[in-house]
């Protein structure tokens, strides 16, 4: 079975339960980013050893909080040695405006996963944009490049949209299969 790991940070819990609703779909081992922008005790050999690498940030000013990107400029040991090459990537983000720059972000993840030599797993799912859409739809937020959630700057982590996990959760198991028939 391929090993898949979400990593993230989250300043508030927003991107958190984003993380855990990735994390289900893909049976996925979660790699909390703190504070002070370190892993835990154990998480570069927890990468080192993953197939698929899912990231996830809140979308500060436009791109990665400063904590994911002191991680990212960590991961410059494993990219030294390319110790990621020909891992799946994918990433997903959280911002309070339904753009608010959002896909800087993920442009950002998908930098960085192609440094590292990966291979960049998108969404997949078709946007939920007619007449006819709902805020908790599937893919209401429209993005193919990763998973986009958006949560009003005054709701609390428990009162993010539901389609926004949902989207989460079945962004998770397309990386989960994508994995499946990469890792043979
Ligand atoms: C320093 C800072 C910068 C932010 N910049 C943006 C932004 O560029 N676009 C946006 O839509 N929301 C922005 N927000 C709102 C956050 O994206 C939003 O509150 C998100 O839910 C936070 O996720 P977290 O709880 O995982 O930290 C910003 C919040 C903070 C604290």
């Amino acid at each position: 079975m391929a090993k898949i790991v979400v990593v993230f940070h989250s300043g508030y819990g927003h991107t958190l339960r984003l993380a855990q609703a990735v994390a289900e779909g893909a049976d996925a081992t979660l790699l909390a980013i703190d504070a002070e922008g370190n892993l835990p005790e154990g998480g570069w050999d927890t990468l080192n050893a993953a197939d698929a690498i899912i990231m996830g940030s809140p979308t500060y000013m436009g791109s990665v909080s400063w904590q994911f990107k002191k991680f990212a400029d960590a991961s410059s040991k494993a990219w030294f040695t390319q110790a990621w090459k020909d891992k799946l990537f994918a990433g997903f983000t959280n911002s309070a405006t339904m753009n608010g720059d959002k896909l800087s972000t993920l442009h950002y993840l998908f930098t960085l996963a192609m440094q590292h030599s990966g291979l960049w797993v998108g969404t997949g799912q078709m946007p939920s944009n007619s007449k006819a859409a709902q805020r908790n739809d599937i893919n209401f937020v429209g993005s193919f490049s990763g998973a986009m959630a958006q949560s009003p700057s005054d709701a609390s982590p428990a009162e993010m949209p539901q389609g926004d996990l949902d989207t989460a959760r079945l962004f998770g198991t397309r990386v989960a299969a994508a994995a499946a028939r990469w890792v043979k």
